[in-house]
């Protein structure tokens, strides 16, 4: 056969139009391809095709602190650095991940253009809050009610991680997350779908610009689609219990979302949806994922899930978990191969079609061709931007920012913050200088001590001579004299800050917790601390919602600081200061008990709710708490107080095509500037299936100066009245509704209002 020039293959000429042809809509096949594309499909061999199907482990540049430990698993370095190579010039991948690095990356691109069509390689990594910028892990930016954070510390990531050779990120993680024992929540935006969706769509934006053919753009890639948050009793890697129109109404929006900003790929969960894995279910991932959604990308499958398609027992052998995976829609196989081993048998058997072969190839290429890797194969492997733009001036101080938006304070007794100037400070607690504990679970390329500890900020701020530093226990364990050290130290300070909570190895993947509380011998150290009598300021660490208890519970001041990355005690200091104002609201409600989950706010009423001031006999609540969070969702307090006017409609009838404006007067009633989320929440009263108590349908962020006044408005149309209906179709239904506007999701008064038929 004769031997075309790479160019000529690609057809290196083809319109810039054709490049960025893509748009979300409809799915069809050819029609949506370029003519480049075809005429490579049209010449590559059946190997070369599943090739572009296989995504491994880059083994040649392997993740620092491997992630996912199943393929990971080094077995004899050298020898699988030489068979990669191989395997990549001869046309056998289309893909690598995890891999980082300018030079060795322009090497395995080599390789990958000296096969016989020189198809590029897409670099793929889990990028989901910074690469050597650390910003706050998703659940705490998601505390800033602010997606154009998400938008900005997506852009600035995608900056450091295509200076690295990275293309195609695995973020966002737009899983709702509803129970707090699962880990995963804390690589998500929490519990409800419309915020949950709001900065689904904003990180899209932010990691693929404007313009994704750009060296610092990154293809983004939603996952774990879908319902993975909905593992029973939220163990990680559980099977899902989940009603078709849960799935719709909470888990598909924040996809949705992402698809209609442009992502291009998404990732199959490892859970299943009534019994059969998202990995092998044809009806997910086809028919309502391209059918209806309008995905037009590809499917990666998640490490290895096709090949898990075994364990969980639907298929038989691994052959046939390749063809259920295959055929379901997965088009890439993130794992060991199993593509690779079995597509070809599948192919000739019969058992997979040549169009759905050609469906899924063409899908690669076209992300591969509208990242333009076509056209400058070696984008985003360039040596002086590794060296120049990772950590720049610009992406610290938007951590610090993310950072500072990201904090909640939930508990502030007689005012105990901000700190009183002058105070002596006792700094106890295993998470106040622990420079490993800053970052939370996904940054394998953080480097160890880059990070600024709560310790370092405090004493670039306040002076070494007024802080005293007392670690007391370890996270798990306690210290032999810890307790009795850091109650000497407790004395002898004006106030005590407790730095306290989880590890960041407690949360993210493989991290479920049964007991969702901080743990015991940290407890311990609290109490004896409490029991000094000095005020305390509680500073949690924490990856997901935690039933507080004791002394922590009832501390003087409590602030969430979740994991919030590389400037994490520079910002957590400019609050425990008063150089800048809380504004953070718990994207997550926490419970007041463990055995309150899954907990959240947005549940139905029941036929037996308690109302306020009801007695809880035969009500629907346990014996030792109501069916209530001790610190709700939307909850947050700042170093002021405002007043929330009562909320007015400009109409009581919203017409069935029109909108109406719901409006209220918040006043800064404090000494100090305020920044106030306020939360539009909507409860449908009668309808064909019943409703959430309350459902957040908008928020707007409000800056008040001291005395200041400010009218916030929300407009409101049928959209926002639409539930998922026993036809499982989006549908509003004329009849009551209330609405709030309120400073979290259980506060405010209701106003009332009609959707109007006509
Ligand atoms: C996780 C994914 C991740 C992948 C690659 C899996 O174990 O579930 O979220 O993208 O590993 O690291």
């Amino acid at each position: 056969m004769a031997t075309l020039s790479r160019s000529a293959v690609l057809g290196r000429s083809a319109a810039a139009a054709a490049l960025l042809a893509w748009r979300p809509g409809v799915a069809t096949a050819e029609n949506r391809s370029s003519a480049r594309i075809e005429a490579l499909i049209g010449r590559m061999t059946l190997d070369e095709k599943i090739g572009q199907l296989t995504l491994y482990p880059d083994d040649v540049r392997p993740t620092p602190r491997p992630i996912n430990p199943d393929i990971n698993a080094q077995a004899e370095a050298a020898e699988r650095t030489r068979f990669q190579y191989e395997e990549i010039r001869a046309g056998r991948v289309g893909a690598l991940l995890g891999g980082t690095g300018v030079n060795l990356g322009r090497k395995l691109q080599e390789a990958a253009l000296a096969s016989r069509l020189g198809i590029p390689l897409l670099f793929g990594a889990d990028v989901l809050h910074g690469l050597r910028t650390i910003f706050p892990i998703p659940l705490g930016l998601a505390a800033s009610f602010e997606p154009r954070l998400a938008e900005q510390t997506a852009r600035a990531a995608a900056v450091e991680m295509t200076a690295v050779g990275v293309h195609w990120t695995y973020a966002p993680m737009v899983d709702i997350a509803r129970d707090q024992r699962w880990g995963r929540v804390a690589e998500g935006s929490g519990e409800d779908p419309y915020l949950g969706s709001r900065f689904s769509e904003a990180y899209v934006r932010g990691f693929q610009g404007t313009d994704l053919t750009s060296p610092r753009s990154a293809a983004a890639c939603p996952k774990h689609f879908a319902g993975y948050g909905a593992v029973i009793g939220g163990m990680e890697y559980n099977t899902t219990d989940l009603t078709e129109r849960e799935l719709r109404q909470v888990h598909l929006p924040p996809f949705q979302a992402a698809f209609d900003a442009g992502a291009m790929t998404t990732m199959a969960a490892f859970s299943d949806l009534d019994g059969v894995p998202a990995s092998g279910n044809r009806r997910l991932m086809t028919d309502i994922l391209c059918g209806e959604m309008g995905f037009e990308g590809f499917v990666v499958s998640d490490a290895a899930s096709a090949e898990e398609l075994v364990p969980h027992g639907l298929a038989a052998d691994e052959r046939q978990a390749a063809e259920l995976a295959f055929n379901a829609g997965v088009d890439v196989n993130m794992g060991g191969g199993l593509f690779r081993r079995h597509l070809r048998p599948l192919v000739e058997a019969g058992a997979v079609s040549q169009t759905r072969l050609n469906e899924a190839v063409r899908r690669v290429l076209r992300v591969k061709e509208a990242v333009g890797l076509f056209d400058d194969p070696y984008r985003s492997l360039d040596p002086r931007r590794e060296s120049t733009e990772l950590r720049s001036a610009q992406a610290l101080a938007l951590a610090r920012e993310a950072a500072v938006k990201s904090i909640v304070l939930l508990q502030n007794k007689a005012d105990v913050l901000p700190l009183a100037k002058g105070v002596r400070v006792a700094l106890i607690g295993p998470l106040g200088d622990d420079p490993n504990n800053l970052d939370g679970c996904w940054a394998p390329w953080a480097k160890s001590g880059e990070g600024k500890t709560l310790a370092t900020g405090l004493r670039a701020a306040i002076g070494a001579e007024r802080l005293i530093v007392e670690r007391g226990s370890n996270i798990e364990a306690p210290i032999e004299g810890g307790v009795e050290r850091a109650v000497a130290a407790a004395q002898a300070a004006d106030v005590v800050v407790l730095a306290v909570g989880e590890s960041q190895k407690m949360s993210g993947e493989a991290s479920a917790r049964a007991e969702i509380v901080v743990p015991e011998p940290q407890q311990i150290l609290a109490e004896a601390i409490k029991a000094t009598g000095k005020p305390v300021v509680v500073v949690l660490s924490t990856g997901r919602a935690l039933a507080l208890k004791g002394a922590i519970r009832d501390a003087d001041a409590i602030l969430v600081t979740w994991f919030l990355g590389s400037e994490s005690g520079v910002a957590i200091t400019d609050i425990l200061l008063g150089v800048q104002s809380p504004s953070g609201r718990l994207p997550v409600s926490f419970p007041q008990s463990v055995g309150q989950q899954p907990f959240y706010y947005n549940h139905r009423a029941t036929g037996r709710p308690q109302a306020p001031g009801e007695g809880d006999f035969f009500k629907a609540r346990y014996r030792e708490v109501s069916h209530a969070a001790l610190f709700p969702f939307g909850f947050g307090l700042g170093y002021a107080t405002v007043r929330y006017g009562s909320a007015q409609l400009d109409h009581d009838r919203l017409p069935w095509t029109g909108e109406i404006v719901l409006s209220a007067t918040l006043t800064n009633t404090g000494s100090r500037p305020a920044e106030e989320v306020a939360q539009l929440y909507i409860r449908d009263l009668a309808a064909s299936i019943t409703q959430p108590v309350r459902a957040l349908k908008g928020f707007a962020k409000v800056r008040l100066a001291p005395g200041a006044s400010q009218e916030v408005r929300f407009r409101i149309s049928r959209r926002d009245l639409e539930f998922v209906g026993q036809d499982l179709k989006w549908r509003a239904e004329p009849g009551a509704f209330q609405a709030w506007i309120a400073p979290s999701s259980s506060a405010g008064e209701p106003v009332a209002f009609v959707l109007d038929p006509s």
